[in-house]
């Protein structure tokens, strides 16, 4: 009989990210039986509120994809009476002392394994990780402490926020993510291809069709390099490009990963495309500019935009670009991984094909969300009596595949925090190469207050990157 128990505290509680994602991702993972028999979850925030209060705003918000179930009403229920809500300063010895003292009457003598998931913002980590771990850790089992990033602002401030600590990158939770792997190091016809020899260009592009309404205090102080491009999308670049590991152990993964990013060159200016969203009308709608938010400081040179050219200065990947491109406000919401291929040397069909032989290239595409689908442009003969070509899909679309609903990428992750599994965890030492290749770039843009290009809500992206693109002897795979 497991005699031990897991305690979840969710640190900032009544928080947008626990509120639609956390507590969801837990009643997910409590709905297909993975949590442990003996677990509590408790919210710790500032905010007076009841055991009740808390129940009732995380049930108003259970909105996973468990919610569209039919018959889980019982099974929240259960739920919800597992949860419980204790009131408390982030930097406060004593009220991490009560929370200590609540946790253990309800591990009732077990084990006690806990994790404290810090759903506040980065200034206050510090303080919560202390009082945490010296007022509440458990005296007889595990303590985990699950930030998120950003996790700093640089290489300095990032080696003195994570010491210690599991950062987590959520994106590494999602499923066509960790498909990636499966993908290259199980079919033998991706492989072989996966090299400078057969690939032009991978492209990493983000884009959501929304700003960064409410959120502008927090965005303001990071920008779109430091809150997507130098975590979310360097993480896909690193698995994607990293040699086969010795196994699918983590350390052997993330020794694979860290190796990529040290064999990167570090950004300069010339490298990279910025921009910031302004106001536009649209169908008689305005949709407001980034500095336009209340939140937002005036004549704010944040880039909501950013597009980079990177490089793997390594025998695989020697003068292939990584082409990033992430932005908020744009004219869709999607992010994609798109691998353009080389030319077909000397092809015989060269005359069938437009002018342009770039239109007929092959492009591997792994769109992650929303919508996820694996698919491959292949050209092919349009039947008849001619011999006229075309480019079609060779297409695995998820939802046409499998009927199971994919789970969020916070359900795995907090799964494998549970059971102590770091594959999907941020090494210190990825982390330091990952700043390593961006700080001195985020410096000099600071430094010099570079203008960033302007463009309006909704479009599809400033026009310095096609420029950036066509420098490299690409295009964007996306604009199509
Ligand atoms: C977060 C960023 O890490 O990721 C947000 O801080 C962004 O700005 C979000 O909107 C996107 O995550 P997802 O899973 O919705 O694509």
């Amino acid at each position: 009989k497991d005699n031990s128990t897991v305690s979840i505290t969710v640190v900032g509680a009544s928080g947008d990210l626990a509120k639609k994602k956390i507590f969801p991702a837990l009643f997910a993972l409590y709905y297909e039986d993975c949590l442990p028999e003996h677990f509590t979850i408790f919210g710790y925030a500032r905010s007076k509120m009841t055991d009740a209060e808390l129940r009732n705003m995380v049930c108003r918000t259970l909105t996973c994809r468990i919610d569209k179930r039919e018959n889980c009403t019982e099974k929240m229920e259960l739920f919800l009476k597992r949860c419980f809500y204790h009131s408390g300063q982030y930097d406060s010895l004593d009220n991490f002392a009560e929370l200590d003292k609540k946790l253990k009457e309800h591990e009732d003598g077990r084990v006690s394994n806990r994790i404290f998931y810090l759903s506040i913002p980065p200034n206050i980590f510090i303080d919560a990780v202390k009082c945490a771990s010296l007022s509440a850790s458990s005296a007889n089992g595990w303590t985990r402490v699950i930030v998120e990033k950003p996790f700093g602002r640089d290489s300095e401030s990032s080696a003195a926020l994570t010491k210690d600590l599991k950062q987590i990158d959520h994106y590494l939770g999602k499923e066509l993510v960790e498909n990636l792997s499966v993908l290259r190091f199980s079919n033998l016809i991706f492989e072989p291809l996966w090299s400078r020899q057969y690939i032009r260009s991978v492209q990493l592009i983000f884009s959501e069709d929304f700003g960064t309404e409410g959120r502008g205090g927090y965005f303001d102080h990071y920008g779109i390099i430091r809150d997507i491009m130098q975590n979310h999308l360097l993480q896909i670049l690193t698995l994607f490009a990293m040699e086969t590991p010795v196994s699918l152990d983590a350390e052997d993964i993330r020794n694979e990963k860290v190796k990529v990013l040290r064999s990167m060159r570090p950004l300069k200016l010339e490298d990279v495309v910025i921009g910031q969203y302004k106001s536009e009308t649209r169908g008689g709608v305005v949709y407001p500019g980034y500095t336009d938010d209340k939140t937002v400081p005036q004549g704010s040179l944040t880039p909501t935009f950013a597009a980079a050219a990177l490089f793997i200065d390594n025998a695989r990947w020697e003068g292939v670009p990584f082409l990033m491109k992430a932005g908020k406000a744009l004219h869709d919401k999607r992010t994609e991984i798109r691998v353009q291929f080389r030319h077909v040397p000397g092809n015989l069909y060269k005359r069938n094909f437009g002018p342009d032989l770039d239109d007929a290239t092959n492009e591997l595409v792994i769109r992650v969300q929303p919508d996820e689908a694996i698919y491959l442009t292949i050209n092919n003969k349009v039947p008849g009596l001619g011999m006229k070509l075309d480019r079609s899909n060779l297409n695995l679309l998820y939802a046409a595949r499998y009927s199971k609903e994919i789970p969020d990428a916070y359900e795995r992750l907090l799964l494998d925090a549970i059971e102590g599994e770091r594959r999907l965890f941020i090494r210190s030492d990825e982390l330091d190469a990952a700043w390593a290749l961006f700080t001195p770039l985020l410096k000099e843009l600071e430094e010099k207050k570079i203008i960033p290009e302007y463009y309006p809500y909704g479009s599809r992206s400033p026009i310095g990157a096609h420029y950036l693109a066509a420098r490299h002897n690409v295009k964007w795979g996306d604009l199509d």
